[in-house]
């Protein structure tokens, strides 16, 4: 069993969109028992709008347009206790990889990459929180779950 936790600033864009994409494709690929997926944010104090919140309506608008439902998602923080509980964290950009790090703390530090390194690639997912481009997002992050979903045999 693989217990995946994707990690972002805010858990409403990059992670969710990692998470239930990761989902569709394990179904799909006919390897939905292999895996535990979730999402977390970095983000502790939530200025943004907040631990419950749902997914940013332009990502949850192309994931349905996929056929993929976000209804269900509500954004929830990473903690310490999660170090645990999950076998690989997986960050979108190198600000999450540092926060992740520091909130799962030296034990389980170790389990924090960068999605795209699954890519063979060494950048960050975009993210669409500033670009405003929320396909080449979902592109970055596609192509990491490709490779991920590859290399966990
Ligand atoms: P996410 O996107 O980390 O991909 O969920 C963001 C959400 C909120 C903010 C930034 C990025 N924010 O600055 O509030």
């Amino acid at each position: 069993m693989y217990r995946i936790m994707f990690v972002c600033l805010g858990n409403i864009c990059r992670s969710p969109m990692a998470e239930l994409l990761f989902l569709d494709m394990v179904k799909k690929a006919g390897r939905e028992d292999e895996f535990v997926i979730a999402s977390s944010a970095t983000a502790h104090d939530n200025v943004w709008n907040g631990v419950g919140a749902p997914m940013y309506s332009q990502i949850r608008a192309l994931l349905e347009s996929k056929g993929i439902d976000c209804a269900k998602k509500r954004a929830q923080v990473l903690t310490r206790e999660h170090g645990d509980e999950y076998d690989l964290f997986l960050c979108m950009d190198d600000s999450n990889v540092r926060n992740a790090k520091r909130i799962l703390g030296e034990k389980n530090a170790h389990k924090c990459k960068k999605l795209l390194s699954y890519a063979g690639e060494s950048g960050d997912v975009a993210d669409p929180w500033y670009t405003r481009d929320f396909q080449t997002s979902y592109d970055d992050v596609e192509r990491g779950l490709k490779g991920l979903l590859a290399a966990l045999r």
